[in-house]
């Protein structure tokens, strides 16, 4: 997603600028630029592709000033391209846009008639240009921004920056983040509290549809409808390591071997004093008073959802429901009363996800999410936000965020089952135990490293790969299938063992190599008959299995990965980390991008 970042401050904005924008590189872009204002005059630098692009073009082509705007831009309307990139400039204002304006067509069309000339084929342009124009209408830069911010629909987070005013910039916010940052006698714009973390720790957070003027020294907030307002200054805690890759060669790397430590830090967080139950922050989430969960999320987050559906029905015999947020709002469910609606986001500001969201007010019991970032919109339009403590992460493809978010999400399960009596106390107290013994066994899952780069030197060579799984491993094998996918370019999709024969195996041949995830739980002789029917038909079965299982497993499978015996309900959490690390020495045998790969954005804020 595209990244804004602003500053009026009291030294050379540029470096500051391009600093912020560096933090802001785990959101995905594929051009970036900068303007500044100098002496009143307003410039701007861009380019496509990497920060160093644009770093090395100031080196060649300096832009001085103290007052700026940058942008790292994820295309949405327009290719990648200098012409395309922001900030975009329209006479004195300039401006830089995270988000979608829907009704940008509609507003060209005004421009044009009025005989206003676009450059670019971006939505962005158009807010510059009808900025221009409500200021040749003689409005000041204020009154001008007021007019046109009433003017847009669609998502946006937007700053502007003017001609002759070195002490001025204008921030909006709807529907995508924006943070002010509060310096000594210097103010600050970002996406985000990351991008500001070098610069302060001082936050005001826009809600939705507030819009702030800004100056050294003065911060000014309106809501959507015009009113003055205040919104609260909070200091936050961003860990500096989050630019720190730990002596590991990628961000996704070491967030795969950080997984011991944060999911014992989730497991702590939740576990009572004595060990022998859930403790949730508050007391008012009581699974007795409702009849029906309904989760909903995108990605690794939905599979992480589909996973707890198995858990919720299976330890506290609760209906689930769960749904993909780009889907969920157009198919109007019906959300009684009696349902709680959990959203699980490890950004909290998936566009889609707040819209399931604001889908679910005012007709849910409750609105829960399992958020990684305390003071996104999701955690802050839900009546329960509970932190997933995996701390930031910087790789596109989820990892720890992933398995805290499942970590989180069974001892959500298990608390219901606790309170609506489907779990006796000794079965209660046995998962808690094997949950705290769980990071020790994920370090022995990471120890299969090399085993699973043997694995990935042989996936590197398809063009595709099937991933099978059975029950709670049903999930796991389409996050394996998606993180795959998703950094190392193979085309890879999953299904339940038990569809091979509805279909899939018209696939088989031994071109297809077919990666089959099973623990040797009561599920396993099922799925040892859907290895045979693949290796039957000439094809190469990657099993990711226990020592149990291996031992029962055809010896003529293609590669084996065995990792250490847990209990089933724990299985998905520990099988997670094979499919990380398959899919990330498939992505370096293959020499992509694995940390920014292609097309991708760590966090969706458009629909
Ligand atoms: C997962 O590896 C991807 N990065 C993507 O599917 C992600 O899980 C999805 O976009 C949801 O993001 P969120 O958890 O921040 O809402």
């Amino acid at each position: 997603m595209c990244g804004i970042v602003g500053v009026l401050g009291d030294h050379e904005a540029a470096p500051i600028l391009v600093e912020a924008l560096k933090r802001l590189e785990y959101r995905g872009y594929d051009s970036a630029g900068i303007a500044t204002v100098n002496g009143g005059h307003l410039d701007r630098r861009r380019a496509v592709g990497k920060l160093v692009n644009l770093s090395d073009l100031l080196v060649h082509d300096p832009l001085p000033g103290k007052s700026g705007i940058g942008h790292t831009r994820w295309a949405t309307h327009g290719a990648p391209s200098v012409v395309n990139a922001h900030p975009h400039q329209a006479g004195p204002v300039a401006v830089v846009h995270n988000g979608i304006i829907e009704n940008f067509r509609e507003l060209r069309a005004e421009l044009a008639a009025k005989g206003f000339h676009f450059v670019t084929e971006t939505d962005t342009e158009t807010v510059a240009l009808l900025v221009q124009s409500y200021m040749a209408e003689d409005n000041t830069p204020v009154e001008a921004a007021r007019l046109t911010l009433g003017r847009l629909h669609g998502a946006f987070a937007l700053a502007f920056l003017f001609d002759g005013e070195e002490d001025l910039l204008i921030a909006a916010r709807k529907g995508s983040p924006l943070a002010i940052g509060h310096g000594d006698g210097e103010m600050f714009v970002g996406s985000d509290a990351i991008a500001l973390a070098p610069l302060t720790d001082r936050i005001t957070y826009l809600e939705e549809g507030d819009w702030a003027v800004l100056t050294r020294t003065s911060l000014e907030i309106r809501d959507a409808t015009g009113n003055l307002v205040n919104r609260d200054m909070r200091r936050i805690e961003v860990d500096s390591a989050r630019v720190d890759k730990g002596g590991h060669k990628h961000f996704m790397a070491k967030e795969i071997a950080e997984q011991p430590s944060v999911i014992g830090e989730a497991i702590r967080h939740y576990m009572s004093a004595d060990g022998n139950s859930v403790a949730l922050p508050g007391d008012d989430l009581d699974f007795t008073a409702i009849d029906r969960l309904t989760m909903v999320a995108c990605g690794t987050a939905f599979y992480a959802c589909l996973t707890a559906k198995y858990w919720f029905e299976q330890l506290a015999q609760l209906p689930v429901e769960v749904d993909i947020a780009s889907e969920f709002r157009y198919r109007e469910p019906p959300i009684t009363p009696r349902t709680v609606a959990l959203f699980v986001s490890q950004s909290g500001e998936t566009a889609d996800t707040l819209a399931a969201l604001r889908y679910c007010h005012e007709k849910a019991d409750q609105i829960v999410s399992v958020v990684n970032v305390p003071e996104s919109s999701i955690a802050r339009e839900s009546d329960l936000a509970l932190p997933i403590l995996a701390g930031t992460e910087i790789g596109v493809a989820s990892t720890k965020a992933f398995t805290c978010q499942l970590t989180v999400l069974l001892m959500l399960a298990l608390k219901a089952a606790e309170q609506r009596g489907t779990i006796t106390p000794d079965r209660l107290a046995d998962l808690l135990a094997h949950l705290r013994a769980l990071p020790n066994t994920l370090n022995h899952a990471l120890d299969q490293n090399a085993a699973t780069e043997r694995a990935a030197r042989k996936l590197a060579e398809a063009s595709d790969v099937l991933f099978l799984g059975r029950g709670l491993m049903y999930p796991l094998a389409l996050e394996g299938a998606l993180k795959l996918k998703e950094i190392s370019y193979i085309h890879a999709e999953a299904y339940a063992s038990g569809e091979l024969k509805h279909g899939p195996i018209a696939l088989i041949d031994n071109a297809l190599p077919v990666v089959v995830m099973a623990p040797r739980d009561t599920l396993f002789e099922k799925t040892v008959s859907n290895m045979q029917e693949v290796l039957a038909r000439g094809g190469k079965v990657l099993l990711i299995t226990d020592a149990a299982g291996a031992a029962e497993a055809a010896s003529d499978t293609w590669e084996t990965i065995v990792l250490p015996q847990v209990d089933p309900v724990l299985a998905p959490i520990l099988y997670a980390v094979p499919a990380q690390l398959l899919a990330y020495h498939t992505a370096i045998a293959k020499g992509t991008d694995v940390d920014q790969p292609r097309n991708l954005a760590k966090s969706v804020t458009v629909e």
